[in-house]
């Protein structure tokens, strides 16, 4: 047996570089895959299926059968968070989620009072059944929405909205919303370290929509709750690396990095490398992030973006990915040519 912390993600987290960077993709398992689609009928819903945990265990480790990636990370979503709270939340075929939207301090009697961890239960049994079935030298990564992106979609009720009615309640009454972010923190905290306790070795934040807000609110809504969220990691787990990903955050990304505590950052395909390594990766781990397009499109493009991502980024601690999820539409074959390359950096 080797060293856990041998591992090549944990490595990188850990603040080392290493000359073949480790890989992952954000959303690796899914539709892209014709074996995730044939699973995905076992169960009527979404949810189900990620409370089923011989299906998320299997759909965890598909794409490493085929890519083998230096991470799985747990199959699951940010949205249990807000099930697990008590409210209605729906996946709907071609829709995405629809939730029972939260939308002022009163309605926040609906939420709480319930045992969040035993409705999740069956997300932490695969948590257990994944770090059992891993190849070695894998790590596990177990996850969360950031409280603001999950407040997001507690408050407008379903993805593609403008956010709107979310950045007027937090505008117009910050206690009241604070109120949720504090109900978010709490829940999300207890979440994470019952994740890590059932064997999960590195943490992502996803704060997917933290780039909606202005550099006030993103101080308030993104900054402080994810840096009360890591603290509550680090006191029980010091040793176990966070990785955060204020998508979209631009400039922000710095005080993001010197402010929250997080060990690494996932870069979304909008940071330009010369930041990335002169302002962030000088303090932090990076993570990222080549544009999912690119990859959905392959081919020499592709190819030369990683490259160039791979000879500007790997000489500090680095851990290759993308700039934002998989899409459904991705051949398996372009994921396949880039985790070779990726595998073998820096020869080819
Ligand atoms: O491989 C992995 O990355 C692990 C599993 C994972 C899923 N969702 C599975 C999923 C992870 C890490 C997530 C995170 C997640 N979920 C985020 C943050 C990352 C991001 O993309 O910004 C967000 C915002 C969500 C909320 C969510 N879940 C939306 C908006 C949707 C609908 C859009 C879509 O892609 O369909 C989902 C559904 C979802 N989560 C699917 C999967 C595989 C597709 C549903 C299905 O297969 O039936």
């Amino acid at each position: 047996m080797i060293d856990p912390r041998e591992k090549p993600l944990l490595r990188a987290l850990n603040g080392n570089a290493s000359e073949r960077p480790p890989f992952w993709y954000m959303r690796q398992a899914g539709r892209y895959l014709p074996e995730y689609r044939s699973l995905r009928e076992k169960a009527p819903n979404f949810l189900t299926f990620c409370y089923t945990p011989e299906l998320a265990i299997e759909a965890t480790l598909q794409p490493l059968r085929r890519f083998h990636m230096d991470a799985a990370i747990l199959f699951s979503d940010i949205l249990v968070i807000p099930d697990a709270l008590g409210q209605a939340v729906s996946f709907r075929e071609g829709e995405g989620p629809v939730l029972e939207p939260i939308r002022t301090r009163g309605e926040l009697v609906r939420l709480g009072g319930r045992d969040v961890l035993a409705h999740l239960e069956p997300v932490l049994v695969t948590v257990r059944g994944v770090r059992q079935g891993l190849p070695q030298g894998v790590a596990l990564i177990g996850f969360a929405g950031a409280p603001w992106t999950v407040a997001t979609y507690m408050v407008e009720g379903r993805s593609g909205a403008d956010f709107v009615t979310v950045k007027r309640w937090s505008e117009e009454d910050p206690e009241g919303f604070g109120q949720l972010i504090d109900l978010l923190v709490e829940a999300t905290g207890s979440y994470l370290l019952a994740q890590i306790e059932a064997g999960a070795e590195a943490i992502q934040l996803f704060d997917s929509w933290a780039g909606v807000l202005s550099p006030q609110g993103f101080e308030r809504w993104v900054i402080e709750p994810t840096s009360r969220l890591v603290s509550r990691i680090k006191e029980r787990f010091p040793d176990t690396p966070v990785i955060g990903f204020p998508r979209g955050a631009g400039k922000l990304y710095e005080p993001y990095v010197l402010n929250t505590g997080v060990d690494a950052v996932g870069l979304d395909s909008d940071v330009s490398l010369d930041f990335a390594v002169e302002t962030l990766q000088s303090r932090v781990a990076v993570q990222g992030n080549l544009s999912p397009v690119a990859l959905l499109e392959g081919g020499k493009e592709m190819e030369d973006a990683a490259t160039h991502i791979l000879s500007r980024l790997s000489r500090g601690p680095f851990v290759f990915n993308l700039g934002h999820g998989i899409t459904p539409a991705t051949p398996p074959e372009h994921v396949a040519r880039l985790s070779e390359l990726v595998r073998s950096w820096p020869r080819l």
